[in-house]
């Protein structure tokens, strides 16, 4: 029997009733897809092979360090136990044109169902708006062949790994390039991205002790296995070994840009004192501290609610268009909600939670390294960014585009909700500014283990 990916009941991963197909599925998939993994410190390598039989040899060198989501599960549990430190992530995506160098005939890529995968992603441009690829950095624009991701709550394993990887490395392949995440947190810890906003909150949950921890009275964050993953096309067994596909964007941040937005729109709609932090809050629906704005006015400090909807706000709380009720309505759509891995990149000189004005920012050289793991990247990813994000007219007219991620022409005017709860708008008004530039990326298979021990 195949593994149910329909099955939305939370996966209660070492129950001694576990099927052998579901044990086969977690001793094959990779890390970090099911749950995420610590990687406060991350490298992330992009690699050309050039040559079929050494690429391949190194794929299946390189399983030996890749960690199943089994030994994942089990290592957390220990560290929730007994405090015992886990071992570090590697993970490894493929795009098609690293299948292709592989070896991999025509016949056998087009085993991959995802379209959108099979294109790869400067040839989807012209659907999500992205720049054209010639503007994007110059690793990106090379046909990069595989992604290897390197994590840990240290740097020293993920430097020591790094090493090790790059030096295994054959001959014929070539690092195109190389990126540095690194976690950045708010006083009470929460893990924030560069404009300064609690990030990686919502997510999809699969597994049984995460999902039982979240109150479910308003939002149930536990999604069917089938919004993740894929059968590996390519693996001895694809009905029992999967994989999920891999969205890899490097999206700039214009801080500095963005803390003046947040000013002028607070100017512009006459808000005065702690009311002022709304300007923010109603581009992304959440406070910095990660309140969400439909529960509150103010921010409210405290543990990071999750438990909420928007059925009883029509926008007067939480504008429509804000980033996270644009990119999750919450009423509808949960097959379009994806995983998201992401992780900051860049160094800051000043203090990303402090009130310093905008001109202390950086308008470069900092931002989010976005990655997301999806069954389908078209009605997933693309589906997200496309169809909602960049849509003026979703979820109604006259909504406008997403204010932090929405690319295109922002031409209509928008109106925000003068006062929280009261449904005085004020004057329609131009979209604020995007500040979040695409320099690359590349979509990715992240494939089964028996896939990479099979090469
Ligand atoms: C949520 C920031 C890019 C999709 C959030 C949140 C923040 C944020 C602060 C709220 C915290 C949370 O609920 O986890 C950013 C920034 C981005 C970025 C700064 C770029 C630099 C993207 C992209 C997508 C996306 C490219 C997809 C196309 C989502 C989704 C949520 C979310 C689905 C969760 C909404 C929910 O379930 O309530 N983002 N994001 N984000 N973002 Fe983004």
């Amino acid at each position: 029997m195949p593994v149910d990916l329909k099955n939305d009941q939370p996966l209660a991963w070492d129950s001694a009733t576990l099927d052998a197909d579901t044990k086969a599925m977690l001793d094959n998939l990779q890390a970090n897809i099911l749950r995420a993994h610590v990687r406060e410190h991350l490298s992330v390598l992009f690699v050309r092979f050039n040559n079929a039989r050494e690429g391949r040899r190194y794929l299946r060198g390189l399983a030996r360090k890749v960690k199943s989501a089994r030994k994942h599960l089990a290592e957390v549990r220990d560290f929730n136990l007994n405090g015992r430190r886990g071992t570090p992530y590697v993970g490894v995506g493929i795009s098609k044109a690293g299948y292709r160098d592989l070896g991999h005939s025509e016949v056998e890529v087009g085993k991959f169902t995802d379209v959108v995968f099979r294109d790869g992603m400067k040839r989807r441009v012209a659907v999500i708006n992205d720049p054209p690829a010639d503007q994007w950095e110059n690793a990106y624009q090379q046909d990069i062949h595989a992604v290897i991701l390197i994590g840990d709550a240290r740097p020293e394993p993920v430097a020591r790994l790094r090493r090790q990887i790059i030096g295994e490395l054959p001959r014929s392949a070539r690092v195109l390039g190389e990126e540095t995440g690194r976690g950045m947190h708010n006083a009470t810890g929460e893990g924030i991205e560069h404009f300064g906003y609690v990030d990686g909150r919502s997510q999809p949950l699969f597994v049984k002790d995460e999902v039982d921890k979240e109150p479910k009275e308003h939002w149930n964050p536990a999604l069917p296995l089938e919004n993740i993953l894929a059968q590996d096309p390519l693996a001895p067994n694809p009905a029992a070994h999967h994989g999920s596909y891999l969205v890899f964007r490097k999206l700039e941040q214009d801080v500095r840009a963005f803390h003046q937005i947040e000013r002028d729109l607070a100017d512009e709609l006459g808000l005065v004192g702690a009311d002022r932090d709304r300007a923010g809050a109603m581009l992304f629906g959440r406070f910095r501290d990660g309140t969400p704005l439909t529960d509150k006015p103010l921010p409210a400090g405290g543990p990071v609610s999750n438990d909420f909807n928007f059925d009883a706000d029509p926008g007067s709380k939480c504008p429509v268009s804000s980033h996270i009720r644009k990119s999750n309505p919450r009423s509808f759509g949960r097959e379009v909600l994806m995983v998201r891995r992401g992780q900051t990149y860049g160094v800051r000189i000043d203090d990303p939670t402090d009130d310093s004005p905008p001109e202390n920012r950086p308008s470069s050289g900092v931002g989010l390294l976005f990655m997301s793991f999806n069954h389908s990247l078209l009605d997933q990813f693309e589906f997200t960014q496309d169809k909602w994000a960049n849509e003026p007219e979703f979820p109604a007219p006259g909504t406008g585009h997403d204010p932090v991620i929405g690319q295109g022409e922002r031409d209509i005017k928008v109106t925000f909700p003068k006062v929280w709860g009261q449904p005085e708008l004020s004057p329609s008004i131009p979209q604020v500014a995007q500040t979040i530039t695409m320099k690359g990326g590349e979509y990715f298979f992240m494939p089964s283990l028996a896939y990479l021990r099979s090469l």
